[in-house]
């Protein structure tokens, strides 16, 4: 289905079908490199179809795994998080990017010996010391790719019953991936530190950590949007387009969440189909998700 976008003065009503002339050639999404739930591997190619052909450079303050600016593969970048060992991934991954290959292969060896056992020790290792390899492999092989982190940053989610990729087929992700990333400055660093580099003609993504259901699991805790809401007007004011990614309707338990933002800051949104929120599949333990749809929405300050 093709992305639509409304203008934000008409939320509720779908108007027009819009064609866009300023659509930058999409290479496309390469496999994941890390296995997230919550990240926008499925939706970064239309993510990516929003922005401008012509920047100056892209800036993605809250990169996570990374899934949208290796599909964007820009030719000049900033990232940051503040998860160190995520950022310190990315930096492996451009500079020793064999040093993962390794590590994967190791572990994933030991892995297929003794699962449980091998997990364990890999979780364990990681929580006395929280590190990129440990991070990496976890990912690969925790329950779903829930990823879920205590408030002191340890990693509690269960292993996965299903069987990691062979180190083969990481092998190649890391190629792709070493290539997606070659122009990006990787930062351990607040999002508010990574947008003040904004400058005129640069193209900025922002997908910060939910403030509800995400909250365990993207280092939601002290997060607030309304912070967010004023680095955005910085960063237009220079002369910078913002693209936002943002829960539109999605519910908590019978909550259904909303938020308050400035009307005049953003111009256009995009909602992508999504389908069934895995995250709550998991939390619901088996429970059918008919009647949760969750869409996925694109706040434009262009
Ligand atoms: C929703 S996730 C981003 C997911 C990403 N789009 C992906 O595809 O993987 C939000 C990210 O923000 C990071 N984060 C949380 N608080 C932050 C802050 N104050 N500054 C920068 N990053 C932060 C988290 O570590 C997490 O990686």
């Amino acid at each position: 289905m093709n992305p639509f976008v409304l203008p934000i003065s008409s939320f509720t009503t779908y108007t027009q079908n819009r064609m866009f002339d300023d659509t930058p050639l999409v290479i496309g999404s390469p496999p994941q490199l890390l296995k997230w739930v919550g990240n926008k591997h499925r939706f970064a190619e239309k993510i990516v179809s929003m922005f401008p052909a012509d920047y100056n450079k892209y800036i993605e303050p809250f990169v996570g795994t990374g899934a949208v600016l290796a599909t964007f593969n820009p030719t000049k970048a900033i990232a940051g998080d503040m998860l160190k060992p995520l950022i310190e991934l990315m930096e492996l991954l451009q500079n020793f990017p064999d040093k993962l290959v390794e590590s994967y292969s190791l572990n994933w060896n030991q892995f297929v010996a003794d699962r449980k056992s091998h997990y364990e020790k890999v979780k364990n290792s990681y929580n006395a010391h929280p590190n990129p390899l440990d991070l990496l492999f976890i990912s690969r092989t925790c329950y779903g790719g829930v990823m879920r982190f205590t408030k002191e940053g340890k990693i509690s989610t269960p292993i996965g019953p299903h069987k990691p990729v062979p180190p083969e087929s990481f092998e190649n992700r890391v190629a792709i991936w070493n290539s997606r990333v070659k122009n990006t400055k990787f930062l351990h660093a607040d999002y508010r530190e990574t947008m003040r580099l904004a400058e005129k003609g640069d193209i900025i993504y922002c997908d910060p950590p939910y403030v509800d259901s995400q909250a365990i699991l993207y280092g939601a805790q002290s997060f607030k949007l309304k912070d967010l809401f004023t680095a955005i007007e910085d960063c237009v004011r220079k002369g910078a387009k913002v693209a936002l990614s943002i829960d539109g309707t999605k519910k908590s338990g019978n909550k259904v969440l909303s938020f308050e933002f400035p009307l005049d800051l953003f111009k256009r949104e995009l909602f992508i189909d999504n389908g069934h929120s895995m995250l709550k599949r998991f939390q619901k333990s088996g429970e059918n998700m008919d009647g949760e749809f969750v869409k996925e929405r694109l706040l434009l300050t262009w």
